[in-house]
C-alpha cells in the first residue's frame, strides 16, 4: 500500500430532499414545489488510513452525507468513489464500509447475545469456518475493545452506554471493515467515556490501519481524532484544513463561532459565548453567502454573491479570507 493513497473521492456530491406539500395541497394553496438542499456539491478526499472529520451544527447535512458515503442514500449528483485494495494475492477489491451509530442500543439486536450480535457477519460472510475458531475470534474481538470474552453470554442492556459501542465497534471489526463512517459515535456519552472510546478508536486506526469519516457537531470531540476538518454549513463545506491549523488558525468567522462556544476548561464561565442566531433552512438557504444573516463580519458584497470554497492546503469560503 503507498503512503499517500486515496481510500474514498467524493466529487460534488449532492442530496436534495423533495419536501413539496401533497399534489392536492399544492394545487388548492398554490403553493410551488419545495426542495430542500441536505448536501449541496460537497468534494473532499480521504486518505487511508486516516481520519476526515466533519463538523456542523445540527441539520447542515452531516448524516446525509455520511449516508451517502455508505450507500444508504442515493446522491441527487456527484459521484463516490472507493479505491480498491490489493490484496497479496494479486485480486482487489472494494473496501469493507461499516458504520457507528450515535446510539448503540438502536443498533444492536436486544434479544441477541453479544457473542452472537459479534460473529453474525464472520457467519454471515463466510469469514471463518468452524465454531472453535469463531468463539475464538468473538473473544479475541472483545479483547481488542476492551471487553471480557465472558461478555460473549450477556445481552446488550446489561451493559452501559460506552461498554455498548465498544460492542457496535467489535462487530465492526468482525466484518472486517477498513473504512468506518462514524456518525456521533460518542455524543450519547459522558465527557469521560467519550475521551475513553475515541482513544479506543485511535488505537484501532493505528493497529488495523483503518480508515475514518468521524461525523460530529461538537469541535473540541474531533480535535485529536482528526487528520483533517471540515466545516460544515447548510450542505455545503466552508473551511478544509489540517485539524490543528483549523484550530490554531480558524479562517471561516463560522469556525470562528464555532470554536468559541466550546466550553473551555479553565474559565468555564467567562470564554464560553452562544452561538448568535438561528440556522436558516436548508428549504430556502439566505442568498450570496449563506452564512451572511449570522456572520459579524458580513458586508454588502456578501448578501448577494456567494463565495466559492477556495486555496490548496487550506480551502476557505468566505470574501474577507
Ligand atoms: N429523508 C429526508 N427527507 C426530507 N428531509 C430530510 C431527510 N433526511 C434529512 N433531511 C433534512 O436534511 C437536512 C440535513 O439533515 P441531516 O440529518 O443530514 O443533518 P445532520 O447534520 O446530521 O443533523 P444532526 O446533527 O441533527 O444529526 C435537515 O434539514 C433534515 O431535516
Ligand atoms: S463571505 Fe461574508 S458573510 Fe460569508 S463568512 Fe465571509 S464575511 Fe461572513
Ligand atoms: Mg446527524
Amino acid at each position: 500500500m503507498a503512503e499517500g493513497d486515496i481510500a474514498l473521492r467524493v466529487d460534488g456530491a449532492t442530496c436534495y430532499f423533495d419536501v413539496s406539500p401533497s399534489w392536492l395541497t399544492r394545487v388548492v394553496e398554490r403553493s410551488p414545489k419545495r426542495t430542500l438542499r441536505a448536501v449541496d456539491g460537497v468534494s473532499f478526499e480521504v486518505p487511508r488510513g486516516k481520519t476526515l472529520s466533519v463538523v456542523g451544527e445540527s441539520g447542515c447535512g452531516k448524516s446525509t452525507l455520511a449516508r451517502m458515503v455508505v450507500g444508504l442514500q442515493v446522491p441527487t449528483a456527484g459521484t463516490l468513489a472507493f479505491t480498491p485494495i490489493d490484496k497479496p494475492d494479486g485480486t482487489s477489491v472494494p473496501p469493507r464500509l461499516q458504520m457507528i451509530f450515535q446510539d448503540p442500543y438502536a443498533s444492536l439486536n436486544p434479544r441477541w447475545r453479544v457473542g452472537d450480535i459479534v460473529s453474525e457477519p464472520i457467519r454471515e460472510l463466510g469469514l471463518m469456518e468452524g465454531e472453535t475458531a469463531i468463539q475464538d475470534r468473538i473473544g479475541e474481538l472483545l479483547g481488542i475493545v476492551g471487553l471480557s470474552p465472558s461478555d460473549a453470554s450477556r445481552y446488550p442492556h446489561e451493559f452501559s452506554g460506552g461498554q455498548r459501542q465498544r460492542i457496535s465497534i467489535a462487530r465492526a471489526l468482525a466484518t472486517e471493515a477498513d473504512f468506518l463512517v462514524c456518525d456521533e459515535p460518542t455524543s450519547a456519552l459522558d465527557v469521560s467515556v467519550q475521551a475513553q472510546i475515541l482513544n479506543l478508536m485511535r488505537r484501532l486506526q493505528a493497529e488495523f490501519g483503518l480508515t475514518y469519516l468521524f461525523i460530529s457537531h461538537n469541535l473540541s470531540v474531533v480535535r485529536h481524532m482528526s487528520d483533517q476538518i471540515a466545516i460544515m454549513y447548510l450542505g455545503r463545506f466552508v473551511e478544509v484544513g489540517p485539524a490543528e491549523q483549523v484550530f490554531s488558525d480558524p479562517r471561516h468567522p463560522y469556525t470562528r463561532l464555532l470554536l468559541e462556544t466550546i466550553p473551555n476548561v479553565e474559565n468555564p464561565i467567562r470564554d464560553r459565548r452562544p452561538m448568535s442566531g438561528e440556522v436558516p433552512s436548508p428549504i430556502a438557504p439566505p442568498p450570496g453567502c449563506p452564512f451572511h444573516p449570522r456572520c459579524p463580519m458580513a458586508e454588502a458584497r456578501c448578501q448577494v454573491e456567494r463565495p466559492l470554497l477556495r486555496g490548496d492546503a487550506r480551502l476557505t469560503a468566505c470574501h474577507l479570507v
